[in-house]
Formats: structure tokens, C-alpha cells, sequence
């Protein structure tokens, strides 16, 4: 069965706790096909104030992140390991920053793959980059915009992994007719009422024909990407925009 672990270093353990508690995520966690693992830094402060902080050297605003605490709360982790050649985590070890390589399904679908991960959430100014230099394997930025700190980063990870886990979604299917599976953004969806505030649902969707309601969505998704999202465009096969 292909199940995921994924560990949250965090200083705010408490975050995740209802984001956990719903809805797919929940089933997911349920079923055993994904372990969430939340570890609090604070946990492994050396002092018993709990610090994780201190100012940086060469002085400026905010605080930074202690490379030690980082690296011990890394260690209570019983599966991490470093490789004996090369000294780098054999476990990928994933730094949530607005300066990482950007998330997209792409990198969602390669970490459903991955069997275990690290996610490593920062707060303050910054982390000490020794920690980065020695430890983090990869960094993960969710967008060009700045949040306080990791953890709403790791939840869109989170999610965005775990739904791709076979087992996880109850329709598969649905799962990868997704926006993005297949380079494309989602085709319009309409439920009940036939009509609303004058607008009816398209013909198609009420002629039972499958072929012509297939064909239709498939024509919707690339008119949407195309008039939505044209950078999009040029990872999908042109054939598949020679239909249209
Ligand atoms: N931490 C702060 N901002 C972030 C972002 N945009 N992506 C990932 N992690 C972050």
C-alpha cells in the first residue's frame, strides 16, 4: 500500500491540529494512508524558557531561528538519517520559504511518491542558514507573497499531497480530473436548480449523451486555460488544442 508519513517541525504544533480534523484529510489519516507527525521545536529548546530565537548577528530588525534547536528537533525524528557518503539527509528535508522553488501539482504529485518527508516551518525574520546549509534538502515556496511562517505553507503541501495517495479520495477519479492533473484548469460544473437567476445549464449536460458531454468538458477545460492561464498553455500538447 503506498502510504505517506509526513513530519511538521513547528513552533505552533496546536495549527494543525483541526486543520487534521476534516474533511479529506481526515479520512485520509483514518484510513491509515497518511501520518501526519507534528513536532514541536520548542520541544528540543536547550534552556527551560523554551527559546527557539536570538538576535541575528550584525544586528537588524526580528529574530532568528536557533540552528541547534532546528537541528535537534530534526534528530527526535527516529527515521532521519544522514547518508554515509555524502552526509545529506536521506529523508528529504523541506523548507517552506517565499524563496524556494515554486509548489505546483508537479511537485505535489513527486511528493505523494516519496513515501516520507520532512516539512520544516520557519517563523521570525529567518531560520539560521546554517541549518539550511547542512540540513534542508530542498525549499518549497506556496507563492510570491509572504506569510508569518511556514505552517499555512506546510497545510497547502499537506493537502495538495495527500489527496493524490491512492485510497485517500473516495473517487480516484476525481482526484486526477483535477485542475492542473493533466496541465489544464477544470472544466464549469453545474448542479440542480435547471435554472438560476435566468441562466440555464448548458444543453449538453442534460442530453445524456456521454461522448458529446466528455468532448464538451474537454473543449471547456482548454477555452478556460487558454483564456485564464495562457502560460499554462505551452506545456500541453498542441494536438490537444488542435480539437478546439
Ligand atoms: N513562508 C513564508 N512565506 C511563504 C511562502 N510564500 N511559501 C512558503 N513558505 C513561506
Amino acid at each position: 500500500m503506498n502510504s505517506l508519513t509526513i513530519h511538521v517541525l513547528t513552533i505552533f504544533p496546536g495549527m494543525f491540529e483541526s486543520f487534521l480534523r476534516f474533511g479529506i484529510l481526515k479520512r485520509a489519516i483514518d484510513k491509515g494512508l497518511v501520518n501526519v507527525c507534528l513536532q514541536a521545536i520548542r520541544d528540543s529548546a536547550f534552556d527551560r524558557h523554551g527559546t527557539v530565537d536570538d538576535t541575528p548577528y550584525g544586528g537588524g530588525a526580528g529574530m532568528v531561528m536557533k540552528a541547534d534547536v532546528l537541528a535537534a528537533s530534526l534528530k527526535t525524528i527516529e527515521s532521519f538519517r544522514l547518508g554515509k557518503r555524502d552526509n545529506a539527509p536521506l529523508v528529504p528535508v523541506i523548507y517552506l520559504t517565499p524563496q524556494g522553488k515554486h509548489f505546483d501539482q508537479q511537485a505535489a504529485n513527486r511528493l505523494s511518491m516519496a513515501g516520507e518527508f520532512i516539512l520544516v516551518c520557519g517563523r521570525y525574520r529567518a531560520i539560521d542558514e546554517r541549518f539550511v546549509e547542512l540540513y534542508v534538502t530542498e525549499e518549497l515556496s506556496i507563492g510570491d507573497f509572504v506569510l508569518s511562517g511556514g505552517e499555512g505553507a506546510a497545510m497547502a503541501v499537506i493537502d495538495a499531497v495527500a489527496r493524490l495517495i491512492p485510497g485517500v479520495m473516495q473517487d480516484f477519479e476525481s482526484g486526477m480530473e483535477d485542475s492542473f492533473q493533466d496541465g489544464l484548469l477544470d472544466c464549469p460544473w453545474y448542479t440542480r436548480p435547471e435554472i438560476f437567476e435566468n441562466l440555464k445549464v448548458p444543453d449538453v449536460l442534460l442530453s445524456g449523451n456521454h461522448a458529446a458531454i466528455k468532448k464538451w468538458r474537454r473543449e471547456e477545460s482548454m477555452k478556460r486555460t487558454r483564456l485564464k492561464r495562457p502560460d499554462l498553455c505551452e506545456n500541453v500538447k498542441e494536438n490537444d488544442f488542435e480539437q478546439i
